[in-house]
């Protein structure tokens, strides 16, 4: 079969999300360099992934194929998510909602309250993902990027815990579903509790019925 995100593009995609390695940062740099103007160099991502539980890297990735990858940096109750990149080719197909869906996963099991995040002011496309994962801008770092002087925003989610968040992320997992299937590890303890009541959420409400209308 011949490889591309248009001969596949109706088919819903296989996608393994795991932990970032250095061994990944090869497919992960290609991706990096083509949609940053300031990309991270390989010492910044190793720099990042010696950090052990302060950080949560991981790599989306398509039999062995890294198509994108996230970053989180954890302060005390708050997920700074520090990265997230889809590779050009494969974006609009679902990979950064599942990469923003892990994160959320990932925050709920270090025991996070709250995620953040700098978008630039340009990126409307970030910041419609961010939207529908709840995040409400908050304020402007003035001249955040240093190569352009552009502003970034601030953007947050309080209370990635109360019900309604958890409605929303089951609601987003549903959709992810239309175009993701997820070859993931299963949870983490500390997943466990949440993901059951996600899981009730999604197999014994009305989600389905309301997602599609
Ligand atoms: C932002 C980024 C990670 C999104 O990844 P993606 O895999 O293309 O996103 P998804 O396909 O999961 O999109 C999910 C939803 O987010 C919104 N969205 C994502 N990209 C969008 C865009 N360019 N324009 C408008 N909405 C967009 C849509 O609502 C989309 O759902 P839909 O395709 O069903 O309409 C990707 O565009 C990217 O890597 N950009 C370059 C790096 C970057 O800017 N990172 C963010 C730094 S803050």
């Amino acid at each position: 079969m011949s490889w591309g995100a248009q001969e596949e593009s109706r088919e819903v995609l296989e996608l393994e999300i795991v932990p970032m390695r250095r061994w990944h940062l090869r497919g992960v740099l290609r991706i990096e360099n083509q949609v940053y103007p300031r990309p991270w160099s390989a010492g910044l991502f190793l720099s990042e992934l010696s950090l052990g539980p302060e950080r949560a890297y991981h790599v989306a990735r398509s039999g062995r194929r890294i198509l994108g990858y996230s970053g989180t940096m954890f302060v005390e109750e708050d997920a700074h998510v520090t990265n997230i990149a889809v590779d050009p080719a494969w974006q609009r197909r679902g990979i950064g909602r599942s990469l923003l869906l892990n994160i959320v996963r990932t925050a709920w099991a270090r025991g996070a309250v709250n995620l953040t995040l700098e978008v630039r002011i340009s990126n409307t496309g970030a910041q419609e993902l961010y939207r529908s994962f709840g995040f409400q801008p908050v304020g402007l770092r003035k001249n955040y990027y240093a190569e352009t002087g552009e502003d970034a925003i601030v953007m947050w989610v309080y209370n990635i815990k109360d019900e309604e968040y958890l409605q929303r992320i089951a609601r987003l997992e549903v959709e992810a579903s239309t175009k993701v299937r997820l070859v993931t590890p299963p949870p983490t303890e500390g997943e466990k509790d949440l993901s059951s009541k996600l899981y009730r959420f999604m197999h014994l409400g009305n989600f389905g019925r309301d997602v599609n209308g």
